[in-house]
Formats: structure tokens, sequence, C-alpha cells
């Protein structure tokens, strides 16, 4: 017999699933950039943000159901749950991580939504169906999505039968776990920090030479009208784009107390970054060039991605970089028109109205989150102009910019 599920149990399992889905958001943004597989580095900036999505679409129907207080948005399934969660994201190649998120994780989200739309009074929960099916419909295509990655690293690393092992003892472990509804457990009361060693440079694929000299790199230099220029300029934004999914996911997996309209921004920038990847990569392609074709600097790195407070991050990398970037991209523009090179323009123009997005993120997170504490705002704001000091230009105005947004 499949009874219908109460308001009271719909409920519960929601506030499970939400748990869930920001869990597979956090443990997506603290391998980007540990993980080797480019492909995969972008897949994970792509569902960072659909996972935030789902999230966000979960938390809404909670207080539709009467689960005003926050305690219904986020329940752990049970504890033994909480510990699989960790067991998968300590593991610590590309490989047996793509295998428990894609493999197990994400195929026991989508049968949990598919067994919870069977169960559903309808038409009376209507708009949890609604939800549901959307949902459960993209975790099935992530899993889809990750198999022909999965079946290649397989080959690649002759990992094979570890791969086996891993993936029977996952499955066992999230059955005798309750599954993603907890069925048989109490609600889990443990947590881990997903916390990461200090990181002096994220990492890349063989193809990439990462210079050791930042002050001997000056790839900055050239100048888009011409084809050399372009190549140049192309494959450098090309390591920034993966530079900035990686900087995203970690925010979201070093703060996991951040507010979540910051939380869906961040994820929402990781996604952007990941298709400007794409777009750069593609371009770079139909002009002739390669990734690995020059030297490359993942110089602000380790200034960013070390500091403790998330608005020193943003300070320096959205408001500072990624404002001084925005100059650029309208410059590549006006010499791409110049030139009647349309594809460029048209593709750099797509670029630069995220660009400008991600500024004013920094800005809007950075005065919201310090409205009341100027200590912070001070120590957040001289960040980027200390290390910066004669070493790099420094373009924003925080006044300036506020008052632009806000006219
Ligand atoms: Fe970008
Ligand atoms: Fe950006």
């Amino acid at each position: 017999m499949n009874s219908t599920l109460t308001v009271r149990q719909n409920l519960d399992l929601l506030g499970k699933y939400r748990y869930t889905e920001i869990q597979m958001m956090e443990i997506m943004g603290n391998w980007a950039h540990t993980i080797t597989d480019p492909e995969a580095k972008i897949g994970f900036g792509r569902q960072m943000f659909q996972d935030s999505r789902h999230a966000d679409l979960l938390g809404k129907r909670i207080p539709e159901l009467k689960g005003r207080s926050q305690k219904f948005h986020s329940i752990a399934p049970s504890d033994e749950f909480v510990r699989l969660l960790e067991k998968i994201w300590e593991a610590n190649n590309d490989v047996l991580r793509l295998v428990a998120l894609y493999r197990v994780l994400k195929p026991a989200v989508a049968a949990a939504y598919e067994r919870h739309l069977q169960q559903l009074e309808l038409p009376a929960d209507e708009p949890t169906a609604y939800i549901l099916q959307h949902v459960a419909d993209e975790e099935r295509d992530h899993a889809a999505w990750a198999e022909p990655i999965i079946a290649r690293l397989i080959v690649q690393s002759q990992r094979g039968e570890e791969v086996l092992r891993w993936e029977k003892e996952l499955q066992s472990d999230l059955k005798n776990s309750g599954g993603v509804r907890g069925e048989g457990k109490m609600p889990g009361t443990y947590s881990f920090k997903k916390t990461h060693p200090y990181s002096t440079r994220p990492v890349r694929d063989l193809r990439w030479n990462v210079s050791d000299h930042p002050e001997q790199f000056t790839e900055k230099n050239w100048s888009f009208d011409s084809s050399d220029g372009k190549l140049h300029l192309l494959h450098d934004l090309l390591n920034s784009e993966f530079i900035t999914v990686e900087r995203m996911g970690l925010i979201l997996s070093d703060f996991p107390e951040i507010p979540w309209q910051m939380k869906l921004d961040m994820a929402r920038q990781a996604w952007d970054e990941a298709r400007h990847a794409e777009i750069v990569q593609r371009r770079l392609e139909e002009l002739g060039g390669h990734v690995g074709m020059f030297p490359t600097s993942c110089w602000g790195w380790e200034q960013d991605v070390n500091r403790p407070d998330p608005l020193e991050r943003l300070a320096l990398s959205n408001m500072t970089f990624e404002s001084e970037s925005c100059k650029h991209l309208r410059d590549w523009i006006a010499k791409a028109k110049a030139q009647g090179d349309a594809r460029s323009q048209q593709l750099i123009e797509f670029l630069l109205a995220d660009e400008v997005n991600h500024v004013l993120y920094g800005v809007h997170w950075i005065d919201e989150l310090t409205k009341d504490d100027p200590e912070r705002r001070r120590r957040v704001l001289a960040y980027p102009e200390e290390l910066l000091k004669g070493t790099h230009p420094v373009g924003v105005n925080f006044e300036e910019t506020i008052n632009v947004q806000k006219n």
C-alpha cells in the first residue's frame, strides 16, 4: 500500500532534501579548486548553481506548509548520513569523487524525489509536485552528464576495481544511514566543516603552464587589435574564469553562515564563470589557439581564498579585479568592432553584462553586511588597497560605485 504523505511528513522530508542539496552544493564548491579534470570543474560551476536553486525552491515550499521556523529549513537526515557525506567529501581523487557524487548521492536524491512524487496527495499538494518534478529531472541530468566523464577517468586512472569497491561501500553506507529520507533514524546532530588547508594555487591539468614568477607575467599588456593579442588575452582570461568558479565555490563551502541570498549570488556567479570558461575556450580555439599555448599566472589566488572574511575576498576580486576586467572588456569590444570581428564582439558583450553584476555582488554584500560595523567596512575596503599598493592598478571607488548602483 502506498499511503499519501501528510502535511507534517512532507515538511520533514522537504527539510531533509534541502539539507542534502546544500551539502552537495558545498561539496562541489570545496572540490572545484582541487579537481583536475576541466570538464568536471566547469560542471561543478553549473551544478553548484542548480543545486542552490533546488534548495531555494524547496525552501519556498516549506513555509507554505506551515514550517515557518528556521529549524524546518535544514534537517540532517541522520548522523550516519552526515558521516557518509563527510567520507565522500574527503575522497581525494577525481574519479572517486565523481563516482560518489554522481553514481551514489545524486541518484539517491532523485530516487527519493521520485518516490515522494508517488506519495503525494493530489491535487492538494500539487505545489510540491511542481517543485520535486523539476528538481528530480535536473538531478537525473547531472548523473547522466557525469557518466562519460567517469568512464573516461576510469580508463585514464586504471582504477576500475577500486571504483567498483568504493561504489559498493558507499551504497551500503547509504542504505545503513536511512538514505536521504533518514528512514528508521533520528534526525542528525553531527556536522562537519568543509575547511581547506592554506592554498597557494588551484589545480590545473597538464596542458597548463602556471608561472611561478608573477612579476614577469605580462599577458595583460597585449592589445585586442591583433591576432596574437587576442590569443594572449583570451588565454589569460580563460584561466581567470576557472579561478573565479573555484573562488566562488570556496566562499560557499568556507562560510555556511552567510545570508542565503548571498549564497544564491555566489552560486550564480560560479555558473556565469563556468559558462565564460566554455565561451572563452571556444573562441580561443576558433581563432587557432589552444589551452596551454602560453604561460599563465594565478597571482591573486593566494591573497583571495586564504582570507578569513568573505567580504575581503569580494573587495579584492569582485570589486577590484572584476571591475578592472570590465574596463578591459569594454576596450576589447571597441577593438573587435573596429576590426569587424563581430563574433568576438558579441561574445564579449555577453561576458561584460555578467561581469558588471559580479562587481555589484561585491558592492552590495559589503555595503549590506558592514552597514552597522564601520570597523569591518574600513578593514575590508583597506585590504585590496594595502595588498595592491604600487603593484597593480586599483580601480574602484566604493562610495562612487554604491551611488551608481543606487541611482
Ligand atoms: Fe567571467
Ligand atoms: Fe566575473
